[in-house]
């Protein structure tokens, strides 16, 4: 016996999480936004991303992609949140218009972003409908160190309240 759909979401959404704005390495720029992601190991160091069956990031991570950049949103970036999770329309493609640039895999880093990082996929696990693709960290860097983070809280995004 599991609990349902709808249970799952309302516990896993008390797990308060930054967020993410995932990036690939393929020449036509994809972007999804992702909260389920971890970090694994120090030594190597490893990350974690759980890729939804019914995406096209998962289709071209399946279809060859063999690296990814987590972009760590800042709370100013909302707008990439929503726009990559599908949520809203941006006037003008966020990887024409925002600053990016690329490090080790190719996959636009965003310069806005609080922090990176840019990983080969090492390995890849089925879990149900998601698969966990294991990123080796090739570079990464803090580029907005006084920023503060975009947060997701039972279902909607939030911030660090201001001291
Ligand atoms: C805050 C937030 C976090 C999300 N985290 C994930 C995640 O970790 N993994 C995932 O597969 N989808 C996640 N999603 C849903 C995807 O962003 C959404 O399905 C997106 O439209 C998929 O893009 P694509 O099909 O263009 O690749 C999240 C959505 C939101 C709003």
């Amino acid at each position: 016996m599991s609990v349902d759909n709808g249970t799952f979401r309302e516990l896993m959404g008390n797990f308060a999480t930054g967020c993410t704005v995932l990036t690939l390495p393929d020449e036509s720029h994809h972007g999804m936004t992702a909260n389920a992601v971890s970090s694994v190991s120090l030594d190597p160091p490893l990350v974690l991303v759980c890729v939804d069956h019914d995406t096209e990031c998962y289709e071209r991570l399946e279809g060859g992609a063999d690296g990814y950049c987590l972009n760590i949103l800042a709370e100013h970036q909302q707008d990439l949140g929503e726009f990559f999770a599908d949520l809203t329309e941006l006037a003008e493609d966020p990887f024409e218009t925002r600053p990016t640039t690329t490090e080790a895999t190719g996959a636009p880093v965003f310069e806005e972003s609080i922090a990176y990082l840019d990983c080969s996929v090492e390995a890849a696990h089925e879990a149900g409908d998601h698969t966990i693709y294991i990123g080796r960290v090739e570079s990464g860097g803090v580029l907005n160190g006084e920023d503060k983070p975009l947060l997701f809280f039972r279902g909607e995004w939030d911030g660090i309240a201001d001291e």
